[in-house]
């Protein structure tokens, strides 16, 4: 009897937390997903490759001001560049990258922040990033998309209390 409550004692100590570390898992992913907001890379939708041109947003590529210290890029990638390929904001700005590619696939990747994703043609790409910090943050192309795609880059210049680029449509 004594004997057996023992070996109940040990096994108990294995199974509760082969339970308990996978619950505990789950409810790490289930707050971070829901709660944190931290999600993959989605797709933000489809758009005609070969209407890119002349499908909003991406009819009039560059950044919208959505709300107060919050941005928009509209992005198109081609080879061997980005529209626009020099983005201004405001230092604390939220940015949200809308991007996608007219031709092949190519990348956006910006070293200083989490964002990096593929852009395939016919996929709209959302990301987020926060520039808190002025400078300037160049971002590249990942995805090998031919002769010239090591020159396939843009920068991301993020002003002490300065000017976003230009609306759409005004320059
Ligand atoms: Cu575009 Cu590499």
């Amino acid at each position: 009897m004594k004997r057996g409550t023992t070996i109940y004692l040990y096994e108990l100590a294995w199974i509760l937390p082969s339970v308990a570390i996978p619950v505990g898992m789950l409810v790490a992913l289930l707050v971070t997903s829901f709660g944190a907001g931290k999600h993959l890379p989605g797709v933000g939708g489809m758009v005609d490759p070969n209407k890119v041109d002349t499908t909003p947003p991406f009819d009039r590529p560059g950044v919208v001001q959505v709300a107060p210290g919050r941005y928009e890029v509209d992005m198109v990638s081609q080879v061997w560049s980005f529209s626009p390929n020099e983005i201004h904001v405001p230092a604390g700005s939220e940015v949200d990258f809308v991007a996608t590619s007219r031709d092949v696939i190519h990348g956006l990747f910006i070293p200083k922040t989490l964002t990096n994703v593929m852009l395939l043609p016919g996929q709209i790409a959302r990301v987020h990033a926060r520039f808190d910090k002025p400078g300037t943050y160049p971002f590249y192309c990942h995805e090998y998309c031919g002769m010239m795609h090591h020159t396939m880059a843009g920068q991301i210049i993020v002003e002490a209390g300065g000017q976003a680029s230009p609306p759409k449509g005004g320059q």
